[in-house]
C-alpha cells in the first residue's frame, strides 16, 4: 500500500509538531523537569497510538486535526508510563529509544517528577480542547475513557500483575488479562478517543475499542517476542529484560512459536474488525504490519 507510508508519515508530522508545541512551557524556573518531559516526549517514539487516535477519526468521518489534543494526550501518557517503566523499583532498564533512560540522564527524582508532569498535562491538553469545543460533552467522554484507561483498571492495574507475578508461574488467563490491561488498555483509549472525536455511533466506538484491544495484545506479544530476538541497538531499549527480570510472558508459557501463532491469531481479528469498512485500508494495513515490526 504506496499511500500507507505517506499517511504514517503525515501524521507523525502533525503529532510531533503539535506536541513540541504543547511541552514549550513560558515559566523558566523548572527548566530540568521540562528537559526530562521533552527527552522523554520528542524523540524516536514510533507514535503507534496518536496515530491511531487520528486515523480512528479519519476512518469515521472526523477530520484528524478535530483529534489531535487526544492523540498528543495519549502520547504523553505512554511516555509517562515508559519512564516509570524503567525505573529500577520497575524494570530497572537504561536504554529508551535508543538513549539513556529518563532517570539515568537525569536522576529517579526528576524522572518520577517529569512522568508525573507529563500525565498531567496531558489532561490539561485535553481538557483545554474540550473549551473550545463545539460539542464539549464528546470531548470530555473522551477524557473519561483516557483517565478509566491509565488508571487502577487499566495500565497502572497491568503493571501492578506484571511486577506481582515476576518469578512466578501464573495462568494463561492471568497473563492475557496482564497484557490487555497494561498495554491494551491505553490502546483502546487511543482508538476509542479518535472514534468519539469523530461524532461516531455507540456501535463504532465499541469496534475502535475491539480493536485496540485485538492490537494492544498482539502488540505486547511482539514486544516480548523482541526482548529474546531483537537487535539491541535497532530496538533502541535493552533486550533480555524480561529474562533478567524473570517475567512470565507468552513465550515463558508456550515457547516461541506459539507465541507468534498467537499474535497473527490477535492481529487477524483487529484486521477484521476493520476489513471492508469505508477508509478502512490504513487501520488494515497498520496491524498487519506491526507484526513484523524490528523495533
Ligand atoms: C512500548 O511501546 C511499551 C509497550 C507497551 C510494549 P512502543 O513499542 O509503542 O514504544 P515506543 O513508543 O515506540 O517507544
Ligand atoms: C510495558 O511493558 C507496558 C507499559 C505500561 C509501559 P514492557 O515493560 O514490556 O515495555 P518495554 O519493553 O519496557 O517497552
Ligand atoms: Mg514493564
Ligand atoms: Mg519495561
Ligand atoms: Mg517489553
Amino acid at each position: 500500500m504506496k499511500q500507507f507510508d505517506e499517511i504514517m508519515q503525515e501524521d507523525i508530522r502533525l503529532i510531533n509538531e503539535a506536541l513540541d508545541r504543547i511541552l514549550t512551557f513560558r515559566g523558566e524556573t523548572y527548566d530540568e523537569v521540562i528537559e526530562a518531559m521533552r527527552y522523554s516526549v520528542m524523540n524516536a517514539g514510533k507514535r503507534i497510538r496518536p496515530v491511531l487516535t487520528l486515523e480512528f477519526c479519519r476512518m469515521l468521518g472526523g477530520k484528524p486535526e478535530d483529534a489531535l489534543p487526544f492523540a498528543c494526550g495519549v502520547e504523553m501518557i505512554h511516555c509517562y508510563s515508559l519512564i516509570h517503566d524503567d525505573l529500577p523499583c520497575m524494570d530497572d532498564d537504561d536504554l529508551r529509544r535508543g538513549k539513556p533512560s529518563c532517570h539515568k540522564q537525569f536522576g529517579e527524582a526528576t524522572a518520577l517528577l517529569a512522568g508525573d508532569a507529563l500525565l498531567t498535562r496531558a489532561f490539561e491538553v485535553m481538557a483545554d480542547s474540550a473549551l473550545s469545543e463545539k460539542n464539549p460533552a464528546a470531548a470530555v467522554r473522551a477524557i473519561k475513557e483516557m483517565a478509566y484507561f491509565a488508571g487502577a483498571d487499566g495500565m497502572v492495574g497491568g503493571q501492578v500483575i506484571d511486577l506481582a507475578i515476576e518469578g512466578k508461574a501464573v495462568s494463561a488467563e492471568l497473563l492475557t488479562q496482564m497484557h490487555c490491561l497494561k498495554t491494551s488498555a491505553i490502546i483502546k483509549a487511543a482508538c476509542k478517543m479518535g472514534a468519539i472525536c469523530a461524532g461516531a455511533a455507540q456501535e463504532d466506538i465499541s469496534l475502535a475499542e475491539q480493536y485496540g484491544e485485538n492490537l494492544g495484545l498482539a502488540f505486547q506479544i511482539v514486544d516480548d517476542i523482541l526482548d529474546i530476538i531483537a537487535d539491541e541497538q535497532e530496538l533502541g531499549k535493552p533486550i533480555h529484560s524480561d529474562l533478567s527480570n524473570d517475567k512470565t510472558t507468552f513465550i515463558t508459557l508456550f515457547g516461541m512459536e506459539r507465541a507468534q501463532r498467537m499474535a497473527e491469531e490477535y492481529t487477524r481479528k483487529a484486521y477484521a474488525i476493520v476489513h471492508g469498512k469505508d477508509r478502512g485500508a490504513f487501520l488494515e494495513h497498520l496491524i498487519t504490519s506491526l507484526l513484523e515490526r524490528r523495533k
